[in-house]
């Protein structure tokens, strides 16, 4: 009798322990809530798309309005920080994608031809070999695939406004790469 009495009443302590471990869960994570926001954002909306993550319903791709502007009538764009990669401003329609015996990009814009078409040149750092540090007489292996880092542009709203302001020690360095001149700046 006695013993029952005793199982009942440890049965009830550890109920009610676990109520309390409960409860202060649940009010830690009310305060790292409020803390931070209390708009609950759940699984199905995580994303920048508004439609619900687990179903393709009512999504279609991007309207996206490719630049037309040929090769010689394009507009260049400002470097996006010092020594970026610029952006492509004219069309890539029939340049891309490049393959291993067809890079369209190099019959414009290898030095000795870019000026007669009104190209900016490959700059000198693609012509070096970064590991050596030495000049090369060829293009690098690197920088054969000019759209790995040189994108094409195309006319989206962008999902998210980048307030990004960039800083140029010269206003040269908006329209021209120095890297050449800079690269062990710093360093050396
Ligand atoms: C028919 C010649 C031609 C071809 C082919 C060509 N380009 Fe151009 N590119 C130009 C000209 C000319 C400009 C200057 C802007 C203009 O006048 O359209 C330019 C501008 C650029 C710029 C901007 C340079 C700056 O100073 O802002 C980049 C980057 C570029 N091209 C990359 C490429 C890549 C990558 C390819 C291959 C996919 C390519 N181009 C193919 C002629 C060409
Ligand atoms: C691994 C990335 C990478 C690849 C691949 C690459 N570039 Fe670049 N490119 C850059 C960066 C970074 C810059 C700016 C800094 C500099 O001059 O090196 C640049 C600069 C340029 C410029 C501007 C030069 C100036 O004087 O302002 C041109 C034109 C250019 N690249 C063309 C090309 C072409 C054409 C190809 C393909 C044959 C190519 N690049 C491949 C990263 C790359």
């Amino acid at each position: 009798m006695k013993k029952t009495i005793l199982m009942a009443l440890s049965a009830a302590l550890v109920l009610s322990m676990s109520a309390c471990a409960d409860k202060s869960q649940e009010s830690s994570a009310q305060s790292t809530k409020s803390a931070t926001s209390n708009t609950i954002v759940t699984e199905e909306e995580l994303g920048l798309r508004k439609e619900n993550l687990y179903t393709e319903k009512g999504v279609a791709p991007v309207k996206k309005v490719d630049v037309t502007a040929a090769p010689g009538t394009a507009k260049r764009f400002e470097r996006s920080y010092e020594n970026a990669p610029p952006l492509i401003p004219h069309s890539v329609d029939g340049l891309l994608p490049i393959t291993r015996n067809n890079n369209a990009c190099l019959g414009c814009h290898m030095p000795e031809v870019a000026s007669s078409v009104g190209a900016t040149p490959i700059p000198p750092t693609h012509f070096m070999d970064f590991r050596t540090q030495k000049k090369l007489d060829h293009l690098a292996q690197q920088r054969f695939n000019c759209s790995q880092c040189h994108v094409p542009q195309a006319n989206v709203k962008p999902l998210v406004k980048n307030t990004f302001q960039p800083d140029y020690r010269n206003p040269n360095e908006k329209k021209r790469s120095n890297l050449i001149d800079t690269l062990n700046e710093g360093v050396k």
